[in-house]
């Protein structure tokens, strides 16, 4: 698939260059020849007198922050509030809706930057028009979106994608995403979500990447990566946003939007770090969280926004606010008038205000009256117009707006195969106790249980931009097409949300005796987790539980295939003998992804990005918990920091995975015992796959500093990786790391790494470690940045 990978590319960056190189001839023409008018004084003076703003600068031959400058200059205070103002367009259901004659008039009068909820080649270059040729500045519109696993072709749901354990694949479906959605006149996602969650009542985990900083910082960066591509000016990119900057994930008891009360330790080392990798890869953009940080919304939040983002960090990209976030503030009771809220978060350095026009509307006056105020309308409005012109927008407003290549673009075969490949490597094998996985070739005659096998909405999961149920393959289809019509009875028993009806479940009973192996597909529906979704209990739906039951209790042997946009608490599932495939929503390709799997044409690796808790009162549970004074000790007799009714470990941790194949893991090799503050270390590992079968496996690599200034996790992860390894070979594994990956935000308030001693640990998942040792790390570190953020360097050799 690598070689799929790199085809791709290099066929759209081939159809791109072509596009962008005829687009531009044609403005050229369009233009009158802009150059030869710069080259006579007259003309230029022409120039300054009529066409937009734009227009002007470009013909002076100004370009990038220059030209930037010049309209910025020539903007009113009105005019830069609009360039503030980003509008909903429609909404996620009726895109385009609100785009309205009145709506035109606003682009006319330069009332607003932006549009969201919106997409169409031909409908947003009309409206581009509108903004490019008849308004004054004729500054173009930012045209955005929440493409978030897919635009058309529709990939897992990105805990699932975060679930191949490979950036690659992470990228791959970031960019197939960035093809689709640019080729409809999409400039801009809210993606990637890079909030640490460690709640699984939260239900937006299922928008990120879990539990881990280390892991999520990867992930972050691959995915900036696939939507923007190296050059931001070739039409198929689009601009990443790394939301929702500050402490989203942390929401008290998992309930979205809920106040994060958490100490700044753990928002620096832990909730931060992904949105450093992002910075630090170039995401063109963020977008502040709606809920506070012990009382501080983030929208509002001076010192982390303007001061740690903007000023440590150095960050110049575009901010945007969340839905409605900036007049909210007065119902979070920090600003008592809409005027006040705006200029809060303006001056917090949020650029771009979604939805409520509150900038554009009721700011006029304030920022008339404070000179501060007018100095952070002019950055802000600066880093809107920047953002415009990393696009390449000023010289080609209409290059997103190509209805052929539009309309060539959406789930191609290539897209599909992408979005397969991505979701079969997501899926976790989480047991296999009776080895009923794979499923024999003709397994006789399969029953299909439960509804969610047949529900094509929700193998796409929430976050659907243009997918549609009528492209997706469902579990039901894909067997019937494997095996035939004869071998395969489906029933759907039991829903998600309705109360069970015994009559139906009493005919999957029946369905399930009647045949040689049983297939249940349960879990949660995809509207059950996403944004405003959490749930104070994440065992089954009650009606997939009773059916669960239900045919458990008929003794035939059942694979289960478990959908869930979180970690789920499945005791109802998790007997000895039981074969549990984690699947999560899986795509378009949900169910040929889902079959190859189970019958071995693709061997499963995907490892959990979240741990799994036995029960909901365990949440939230993470493998980066600190040990206590009284850590948790299976003993019951001893007083330690545990449940008493239930046992100190998760039901399947951080990393957890299984295979088709074995693996051994030998020849551990430290390249020193001793790190000095400007060397690295290089641990090394040999993996052997011991079976019959082809297979990737998920190295992982762990670590801990067991005495530091303060209490540090018992295990961070730094480094990991999926190699594909044939059966009976063996590959070598080498990751190399550098002292400041263990610093911790001190209470120096700096971060610092001690002199001492770090313990690793490699395996296959969290809880499955294989080989351990230590060195010394030999002189005190001073890190500029969160440890998990820093990328390990890892190197894979064949025998
Ligand atoms: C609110 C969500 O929090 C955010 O993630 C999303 O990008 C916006 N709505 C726009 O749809």
């Amino acid at each position: 698939m690598r070689h799929f990978q790199r085809a791709t590319r290099g066929k759209s960056a081939r159809m791109s260059a072509y596009r962008y190189s005829a687009i531009a001839l044609l403005l050229i023409a369009a233009s009158g020849c802009a150059s030869s008018q710069s080259s006579s004084p007259n003309l230029d003076l022409r120039a300054e007198e009529v066409g937009t703003t734009v227009a002007q600068a470009t013909a002076k031959g100004l370009r990038g922050a220059e030209r930037v400058g010049f309209i910025l200059d020539k903007m009113t205070t009105a005019e830069k509030l609009g360039q503030l103002n980003q509008m909903a367009g429609g909404r996620q259901i009726a895109l385009n809706s609100r785009i309205t004659d009145a709506e035109r008039d606003r682009v006319r009068t330069g009332g607003v930057g932006s549009y969201l909820h919106v997409a169409g080649a031909e409908f947003l270059g009309d409206l581009q028009h509108v903004a490019v040729e008849d308004s004054r500045n004729g500054i173009p519109l930012l045209f955005a979106m929440d493409v978030v696993h897919g635009y058309r072709t529709i990939f897992p749901v990105p805990l699932g994608i975060a679930a191949t354990f490979d950036v690659d694949d992470a990228e791959l479906a970031a960019r197939v995403a960035a093809v689709e959605a640019s080729a409809a006149g999409l400039h801009w996602t809210f993606a990637p979500m890079v909030d640490i969650a460690r709640d699984a009542r939260w239900g937006r985990i299922v928008e990120g990447a879990g539990e881990e900083p280390f892991f999520g910082s990867a992930m972050a960066r691959a995915q900036v990566h696939g939507y923007q591509g190296e050059d931001l000016k070739r039409p198929d990119t689009i601009i990443a946003t790394a939301k929702h900057f500050g402490a989203y994930g942390a929401g008290t008891g998992g309930r979205d939007y809920d106040s994060a009360d958490i100490s700044e330790r753990t928002l620096m080392d832990v909730y931060l770090p992904p949105f450093r990798a992002a910075a630090e890869e170039g995401a063109a953009s963020f977008m502040v969280a709606f809920n506070d940080i012990g009382g501080v919304p983030t929208t509002a939040n001076k010192a982390l926004v303007n001061g740690l983002l903007r000023g440590q960090w150095d960050y110049d990209g575009l901010i945007v606010s969340d839905w409605n976030s900036v007049p909210e503030l007065l119902n979070h009771g920090v600003a008592e008038t809409r005027s006040e809220a705006g200029a809060l978060a303006l001056v917090a350095s949020v650029d771009m205000e979604m939805t409520s026009g509150i900038y554009a509307a009721d700011m006029l006056e304030a920022v008339e009256a404070s000179p501060a105020l007018e100095a952070a309308l002019d950055a802000a409005t600066k880093r809107v117009l920047m953002a415009k012109d990393r696009l390449g927008l000023f010289d080609a407003p209409y290059a997103y707006h190509d209805p052929a290549r539009e309309a060539a673009a959406m789930l191609t075969p290539d897209h599909r195969a992408a979005a397969r490949h991505v979701a079969e490597r997501s899926m976790v094998l989480l047991r296999n106790d009776a080895g009923m996985l794979p499923l024999k070739p003709q397994p006789g005659k399969v029953a299909v249980i439960g509804a969610l096998a047949g529900d094509a909405r929700s193998m796409i999961g929430s976050w659907k931009a243009q997918g549609r149920e009528e492209d997706v393959v469902t579990v039901v289809e894909a067997l019937r097409k494997r095996l035939g019509e004869e071998f395969v009875v489906y029933e759907p028993g039991a829903g998600t949300r309705d109360v069970a009806d015994p009559a139906a479940i009493a005919k999957a009973v029946t369905a399930a005796e009647a045949a040689d192996v049983v297939l249940l597909i349960t879990g949660e529906d995809y509207n059950m987790s996403g944004e405003a979704r959490s749930r104070s209990d994440i065992g089954l739906p009650a009606p997939q539980k009773a059916l669960a039951e239900a045919i458990l209790a008929t003794g035939k042997p059942v694979v289960t295939v478990l959908m869930t946009g979180r970690p789920l608490d499945i005791s109802p599932l998790d007997s000895d003998d039981a074969s549990i495939l984690l699947a999560w929503f899986p795509g378009v390709e949900a169910g040929p992804a889902i079959i190859n799997v189970l019958f071995g044409d693709a061997v499963p690796a995907g490892r959990l990005p979240a741990s799994f808790p036995r029960r909901t009162g365990q949440s939230p549970y993470f493998i980066g918990h600190n040990p206590t004074g009284r850590p948790a000790d299976v003993d019951l007799s001893k007083d330690s920091a545990r449940y008493m009714d239930i046992p100190i470990t998760p039901a399947y941790a951080f990393g957890h995975g299984l295979s088709y194949a074995t693996f051994e893991y030998t020849n551990l090799r430290l390249s020193s015992d001793t790190l000095a503050p400007s060397d690295t270390v290089s641990i090394g590992v040999d993996i052997t796959n011991t079976s019959i079968t082809n297979a990737d496996e998920v190295v992982q690599l762990y670590t801990r500093d067991p005495v530091a200034q303060v209490a540090r996790p018992q295990q961070e992860l730094r480094g990991f990786a999926r190699v594909h390894i044939d059966a009976g070979k063996t590959k070598h594994v080498t990751f190399t790391l550098r002292p400041e990956q263990f610093a911790y935000f001190a209470p120096s308030a700096r971060f610092e790494a001690d002199a001492g001693r770090i313990d690793f640990a490699i395996g296959a998942g969290a809880a499955d470690i294989r080989l351990a040792g230590s060195f010394q790390v030999t002189g005190h570190v001073i890190a500029d940045g969160p440890a998990a953020a820093i990328a390990t360097s890892v190197s894979i050799s064949e025998e």
